[in-house]
């Protein structure tokens, strides 16, 4: 079964155009939890524009379930996931001043760095994933860094979705299936929703979690977070 971790960046964004603590991101991930969501994930950015530092400090000892933290391994970003251990780090090659995440890692170039970061996250204890474009080469080479899993980047089959899902979705099965053979465990994420969330989970074999905010914190202004929360779950349970 897929699991659902909710990304609540967008819940801090909220927050922050205002500079007081509405809406409260902590309460925001407990009730998250409440109503159904099997892990939350955060990205704290170097300019901490949405999370930050402090807020990953407050929701380690709140989160129930399963917390991952993604970003990139800054030696910032390394010594605070160190500190506060979640069960998964997602690292991401993300440029601080990008809107969001807009590629994976090149795992042939970057390989050395990714290895060794991998190294120190898997000594202490934290399961690792690195974010992948769906190109079977780079899936094949992740599995020289170390990394438990990989996350597929998924907002090019988003984009497709519409136009011809069946083309859009074609190189992340062969991802996950090179992915599947070398044992690599396969997290998703990017650009997910209501409409091509089910789609995807049919079709993409052993998919172990994907992570969605921008979407679900979305449709929670119109059918409520816990109401928002179901539904994805929904998807993941009967694709
Ligand atoms: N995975 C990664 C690495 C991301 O950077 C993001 C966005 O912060 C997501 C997943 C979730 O994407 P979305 O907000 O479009 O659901």
């Amino acid at each position: 079964m897929t699991k659902l971790s909710v990304n609540i960046n967008k819940i801090a964004t909220l927050r922050n155009a205002r500079g007081g603590n509405i809406p409260n991101v902590q309460q925001a991930a407990i009730d998250c939890e409440l109503y159904g969501a099997e892990g939350i994930t955060v990205h704290p950015r170097p300019d901490q524009r949405h999370i930050t530092y402090q807020d990953v400090e407050l929701l380690r000892p709140l989160i129930k379930t399963e917390f991952n933290i993604e970003g990139n391994p800054t030696p910032e970003f390394i010594d605070l996931v160190l500190k506060h251990k979640p069960h998964q780090v997602t690292l991401v090659p993300d440029d601080p001043a990008q809107l969001t995440s807009d590629h994976g890692w090149d795992t042939i170039t970057e390989k050395p760095f990714l290895k060794s970061i991998i190294k120190r996250f898997k000594e202490a204890g934290i399961r690792t994933s690195i974010f992948v474009d769906p190109d079977v080469e780079m899936v094949k080479h992740a599995l020289d860094t170390g990394t438990d899993r990989i996350e597929l980047y998924t907002e090019s089959y988003a984009c497709g979705y519409f136009s011809d899902r069946s083309v859009s979705i074609k190189p992340f099965v062969e991802a996950a299936k090179v992915a599947n053979s070398i044992g690599l465990g396969i997290n998703a994420g990017h650009d997910l929703n209501l409409e091509n969330l089910a789609f995807f989970i049919q079709y993409v074999p052993n998919v172990l979690e994907v992570s969605i905010g921008h979407a679900l914190i979305a449709d929670a202004l119109y059918y409520g977070l816990n109401n928002t929360i179901q539904m994805y779950r929904n998807q993941l349970i009967n694709p």
